[in-house]
């Protein structure tokens, strides 16, 4: 996983310290595709102190721009009770929103997105933007379906792995933003973080840390996803072969994707960058174990594992795709019981075939 390599995000994880604070230029890039989105709507950032906070910083600047409703940012405290504060409107008519009109109030509770008085203010909220502890990302996610909330949050890219999160990018319940895609993001870090040249930078004496494969996470419609992927290549069974564990074929990239099969096709992750659900749908992932909706339709028994002239125990070769070959193949390859010939395994794929209306058109 890109993440076990990112120390950044490891040390996050661990120390569940996770004060990773986004810039405000990133916050913009991703917010102006979502203007309509906002007319009117109270919007909530229920993991944000907003005194430091960019995105309470954001949409104070354009509330007015924006038509927003209401603005409400809750801060979080360890063990005291904490505040939030807010935007109702140009209280005082100045047609600009100062700090005249933010109004501080005192939270009985922590500021805990989870506490009885945030879940609350979630209630009363349309919208929730914010940049989540990545420790405590599948909870988040999870209270935010449970109130039925719209949402555009950060989150690792990893999180499409996770058994919580891929059920929801599958049944169209939450998507990729459309910036940050891929790249590695600077967060601004607290003072008392340790970096190294490989983890971060210090600007003008502001510590970055550098956080790989970080996205944006969504249940707001953006254009992107009513783009249709142009399919040119046609299906042949050698450039496209079988799965041995999968009822597939394998697709290495995603312009490969051919437009004349109609059965299921292990595409990479990128896919979900181009997927539009009026043209595919995703019917699993291939992470092996039976887990997901589409488990493997084989666990390999007493799989073996040959490197370098090196005979290891094989179970690895459950997690992913594999591909049976007749003649040795060169390189890593696995040994089963109840495989007949030599196994090598590809990198984690989704699942997915065309829909119907789609193949009737033949494009
Ligand atoms: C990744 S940082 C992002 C901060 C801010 N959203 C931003 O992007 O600039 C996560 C924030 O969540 C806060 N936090 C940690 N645990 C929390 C919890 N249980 N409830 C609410 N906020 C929490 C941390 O104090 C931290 O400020």
């Amino acid at each position: 996983m890109a993440g076990s390599k990112n120390d950044a995000l490891k040390r996050a994880l661990k120390n569940k310290k996770d004060e990773f604070y986004t810039q405000l230029s990133d916050i913009e890039k991703e917010m102006k595709y979502y203007r309509e989105h906002f007319k009117g709507k109270t919007i909530f950032c229920n993991c944000d102190d907003p005194i430091d906070s960019n995105f309470f910083l954001y949409f104070e600047l354009n509330f007015t721009q924006l038509g927003l409703k209401r603005l409400i940012a809750t801060h979080y405290e360890v063990d005291k009770p904490s505040y939030m504060l807010e935007i109702n409107k140009d209280e005082d008519g100045d047609g600009l929103i100062t700090s005249k009109d933010i109004v501080k109030k005192k939270l009985k509770q922590n500021g805990d997105f989870r506490s009885p008085e945030c879940i609350e203010l979630l209630k009363q909220a349309d919208i929730v933007i914010t940049n989540p502890p990545f420790s405590l990302f599948r909870e988040y996610v999870a209270q935010l379906m449970e109130y039925d909330k719209k949402f555009i949050i950060i989150g690792n890219q990893n999180a499409l792995t996770y058994k919580e999160i891929f059920p929801l990018i599958k049944n169209n319940k939450m998507w990729f933003g459309l910036t940050m895609n891929g790249s590695n993001r600077y967060f601004r870090v607290p003072d008392s973080y340790e970096l190294t040249e490989k983890t971060g930078k210090i600007e003008d004496g502001v510590k970055y840390a550098f956080v790989k494969g970080v996205r944006w996470f969504t249940n707001l419609d953006i254009p992107q996803r009513h783009e249709k992927l142009l399919l040119y290549k046609t299906y042949n069974p050698n450039d496209y072969p079988k799965y041995d564990n999968y009822d597939a074929i394998n697709v290495d990239r995603v312009s490969d994707i051919p437009y004349d099969y109609d059965g299921v096709m292990g595409v990479p992750i990128t896919f979900i960058d181009k997927y539009n659900p009026k043209q595919f749908k995703i019917v699993g992932w291939t992470l092996g174990r039976g887990d997901y909706e589409v488990g493997a339709s084989k666990i390999y028994v007493n799989a073996k594992q040959y490197s370098n002239g090196k005979v290891s125990s094989g179970n690895k070769v459950n997690d992913g795709p594999t591909i049976l070959y007749k003649n040795k193949p060169t390189g890593v390859y696995y040994t089963a019981d109840n495989a007949d010939g030599y196994l090598q395994i590809l990198y984690a794929r989704i699942l997915i075939q065309k829909i119907e209306e789609d193949i009737s058109n033949g494009n």
